[in-house]
């Protein structure tokens, strides 16, 4: 039953992530109007402090991480946040929380710590009551290290909430040219006949980031690249972009198709994986150093990885999904492109005009663009004979909705948290499956023995991932 909270109660409050994301999102909510001024949030971590600490501390992140024009009356929102010093790990402090937090018409809780916390988190929630009736939980990443140990946090999880009242993050979701893709999906006739191994010949996914290992040493040597963001956010592209249409823009509806297609994801062989760490290099005209020099210490991490994968469905037979994703690259740059097929007979070859198959790119950041390339004439009376050349069909999402305010991406998973609207959260089913397949690689490179490949920072990657591609006849769209 969906139902609006009044409450939301958020761990890790004083985090990273509260900072950049969460707090100034509820912030932009709220100046919008769009979460009540009856909704409290209870704000708690482990740094012993008071309310108007906190929210002083809030004030300061608000003023750092959200533009101006988007603050509206921030008193007014900090006046909703009350703090609670809780360390997860002990029983004390709930107590204090389930007071603060009061009676409630609808709880939501967002978990944005260690994973580690989740478990003793929820035990101490369960002990106070605040898991009972509606409330609901959203959790964020990493939600394991493997199948199986996110198998433990979610039995954890479902100690104290059903299914239907866990959201899990994918903030990828939250992106509004993510759920374009939905959009130009099954919004459009156009499309729909012509998206399958007929007419597809490839598809080619990255998600290419400038930053190195930013501030996060102990996480990110322990996760690298395969985990960090092919195992989430890269395979729920790839489930958008492989689902059926589903019957309806519902939470069951959605997550039942891109479950399928994960499911339906071929284990990789060992030739279809490539990895790699940066090394030092130049991006932008300065000199960053090696993944290893950041650290510290010599590490086996990979910051890259290139990979072909299979949909073994009926739509998707023989059309492979590159997918690559590095740390370090020479633009930051998330696209996905649609390769399709050759046209079957060219009538202007006599004419020696030549034809390129049509291409869809959709950028989904920086630029939030979407482009398909045509072939057209070349104008002119033909002396040189007949020409054709690709030109670009192109949306550029920010022109076309320049009227319309552009959100955080945690604005959206926030407001459907509290709306309890699980559409654009991940399901139990889809994680698992995601682990199933990045599990079977880890698998391979622990079998075999297999090192990441050394790239220089400000390039495209080892060249055994350019490689790979080049095998089947494809590159990839550096452009
Ligand atoms: C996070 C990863 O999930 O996504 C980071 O842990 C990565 O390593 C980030 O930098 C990228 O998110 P975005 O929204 O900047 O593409």
């Amino acid at each position: 039953m969906k139902f609006e909270a009044d409450r939301l109660l958020l761990f890790g409050a004083t985090g990273d992530l509260s900072q950049r994301m969460l707090l100034p999102s509820l912030c932009a909510l709220h100046a919008d109007g769009l979460i009540g001024k009856d909704l409290r949030i209870v704000a708690t971590a482990r740094s012993e402090m008071t309310t108007r600490e906190f929210r002083d501390f809030a004030r300061e992140a608000l003023e750092k991480y959200l533009p101006k024009n988007r603050r509206g009356p921030m008193a007014d929102f900090l006046n909703q946040i009350s703090y609670v010093p809780v360390d997860a790990t002990t029983p004390e402090g709930y107590d204090e929380l389930a007071r603060e937090v009061g009676n409630y018409k609808g709880l939501a809780i967002f978990l944005s710590t260690a994973p580690s916390l989740f478990e003793p988190t929820i035990s101490g929630l369960k002990r106070v009551g605040l898991t009972k009736g509606n409330a609901r939980i959203a959790l964020e990443k990493p939600l394991g290290t493997d199948l199986e140990s996110s198998r433990e946090i979610n039995d954890a999880v479902a100690q104290a909430f059903n299914e239907d009242r866990i959201f899990r993050i994918d903030h990828y979701l939250g992106k509004e040219t993510v759920q374009n893709l939905l959009a130009l999906r099954f919004a459009n006739i156009l499309l729909e006949p012509v998206w399958n191994s007929n007419y597809i010949e490839h598809v080619q996914i990255t998600v290419a980031e400038t930053v190195g290992l930013e501030s996060r040493v102990a996480y990110y040597d322990d996760s690298g690249a395969l985990r960090d963001m092919v195992q989430n956010h890269m395979l729920q592209l790839l489930a958008l972009v492989a689902m059926e249409p589903p019957t309806s823009f519902d939470a069951t509806a959605v997550r039942d198709e891109k479950v399928k297609v994960l499911r339906a994801l071929r284990p990789a062989k060992p030739e279809e994986v490539v990895t790699g760490q940066y090394r030092a290099g130049a991006l932008d005209g300065k000199s960053v150093p090696g993944y290893d020099e950041e650290l510290g210490k010599d590490s086996g991490t990979e910051t890259y990885v290139a990979l072909k994968a299979h949909v073994d469905n009926w739509r998707w037979r023989g059309v492979p999904f590159y997918l690559r994703h590095g740390k370090r690259m020479p633009e930051r740059i998330t696209e996905i492109v649609v390769q399709f097929r050759c046209i079957p007979h060219s009538i202007f070859e006599g004419r020696g005009a030549r034809t390129e198959p049509n291409r869809l790119v959709i950028e989904i950041q920086p630029k939030e663009n979407i482009q398909l390339t045509m072939m057209a004439k070349v104008p002119g009376l033909g002396s040189e004979g007949l020409r054709l050349r690709p030109v670009p069909l192109d949306i550029a999402m920010p022109d076309a909705f320049s009227d319309v305010v552009r959100r955080i991406a945690y604005e959206r998973l926030l407001l459907d948290l509290i709306h309890g609207d699980q559409t654009l959260f991940v399901r139990r089913d889809e994680v698992e499956a995601q682990w199933d397949f990045i599990d079977h690689i880890r698998n391979l490179w622990a079998e075999n023995d297999i090192q990441p490949k050394t790239y220089a920072a400000g390039t495209w990657g080892p060249s055994a991932a350019v490689a790979l591609a080049e095998r089947d006849g494809v590159t990839w769209h550096d452009d």
